[in-house]
């Protein structure tokens, strides 16, 4: 069977614009639409608290770690270089998505809401701790020089690279359905607002598919 006949440069360049174009969707409806950010705020702008998770979540956790997966494809150059930016971004993504998850307990728990109750938190709660755990597996094999046999290596790679792109595709889907029921939970419609969350996870499929183009196209020196 034939590859797919592509070069990988103009895929990635649509990913980062795509990348691009949510983070500035997700910046005017935050803080422009919806109130802004706060940490500390109390009964009733305890909205800004909440507004903290799905800025952190979509941009730290979905956009950084998409771009993590990317730079083995991106980045020219020696493979240690490739290796600590996916090390690092993947890193950054790790935090965010913990800080991001973090936030909307707090503001949960100031409403006195009770938690854990929609497929949306099982399945955000599902994807952070399997991040975590890829994460913590991918530096025991790839990280400690001689912590793991190289053939050990080698036959983690494959399973490191389908289930990594697995878990990003559920923090999209995760974002995906956290968008559909914020949007009904402020009754948003057919109106300037509507149409911006919309866009926001059209943009986050679009950031997926390039992504996981990405993954199945072969590297270019
Ligand atoms: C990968 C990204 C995301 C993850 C891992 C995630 C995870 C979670 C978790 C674990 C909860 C439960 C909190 C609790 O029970 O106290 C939650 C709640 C919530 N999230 Fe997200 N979230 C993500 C993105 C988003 C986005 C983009 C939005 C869109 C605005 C959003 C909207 C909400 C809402 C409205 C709640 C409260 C209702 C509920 O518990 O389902 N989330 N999220
Ligand atoms: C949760 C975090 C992680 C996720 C989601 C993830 C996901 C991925 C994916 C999808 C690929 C395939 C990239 C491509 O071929 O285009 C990959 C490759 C790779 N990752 Fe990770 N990764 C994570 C953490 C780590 C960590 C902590 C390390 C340790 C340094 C690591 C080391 C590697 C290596 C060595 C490759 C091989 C690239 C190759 O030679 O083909 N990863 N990762």
């Amino acid at each position: 069977m034939r590859g797919l006949r592509m070069s990988v440069l103009p895929v990635t360049v649509v990913a980062h614009l795509t990348a691009i174009a949510t983070t500035a969707l997700v910046l005017v409806w935050l803080l422009k639409l919806r109130g802004g950010l706060a940490w500390n705020a109390q009964p009733p702008a305890s909205f800004k608290v909440f507004n903290v998770h799905p800025l952190v979540m979509v941009i730290g956790f979905v956009l950084v770690s998409g771009e993590g997966i990317m730079a083995y494809k991106i980045i020219g150059g020696r493979r240690r270089v490739r290796k600590a930016s996916h090390l690092a971004l993947h890193l950054i993504a790790l935090f965010a998505g913990v800080f991001g998850v973090v936030a909307v307990f707090r503001y949960r728990h100031q409403i006195e809401a009770q938690h854990m109750i929609t497929l949306h938190s099982w399945l955000g709660i599902i994807t952070v701790a399997s991040f975590a755990l890829q994460f913590v597996l991918g530096a025991v094999f790839y990280m400690f020089r001689g912590a793991a046999q190289t053939s050990a290596k080698a036959s983690y790679l494959p399973w490191h690279i389908f289930v990594g792109s697995i878990i990003f595709l559920m923090a999209v889907g995760t974002a995906l359905t956290g968008i559909v029921q914020q949007f009904a939970i402020l009754g948003l419609g057919n109106d300037q607002e509507g149409h911006i969350v919309n866009s926001i996870g059209l943009l986050l499929v679009l950031f997926a598919a390039t992504v996981g183009l990405t993954v199945v196209l072969p590297y270019e020196k």
